[in-house]
C-alpha cells in the first residue's frame, strides 16, 4: 500500500528502512523523500514509524531474553 503518493513510497519500504536503522521522521525523509513534496503522508508515515519502532523493540527484547537463556542451558 502507498504511504506516499507523491514520492511512490509504500509501507514496506518505509518498514525496511526503520528495520534497517532509521528512527526518526528525518530519517525517513532523508533516505526515502517521504513528506518531501506535499507532506500529506506525514501523519501516516508517523504512524507506521512509531508501530514498527515499538515492534522492533520488542523483537530484540524478545531475542535478548531467548540469548540469555541460551546461555544458561549451555553452561
Ligand atoms: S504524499 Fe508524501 S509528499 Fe505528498
Amino acid at each position: 500500500m502507498y504511504v506516499c503518493v507523491c514520492k511512490g513510497i509504500t509501507e514496506k519500504a518505509l518498514r525496511e528502512a526503520i528495520y534497517q536503522g532509521a528512527g526518526r521522521m528525518r530519517d525517513l525523509k532523508a533516505c526515502l523523500g517521504v513528506t518531501g513534496q506535499c507532506g500529506l503522508c506525514a501523519c501516516h508515515a508517523k504512524q507506521i514509524l512509531d508501530e514498527a519502532l515499538l515492534q522492533k523493540s520488542q523483537l530484540q527484547d524478545f531475542i535478548s531474553q531467548q540469548s540469555t537463556c541460551m546461555c544458561e542451558t549451555v553452561t
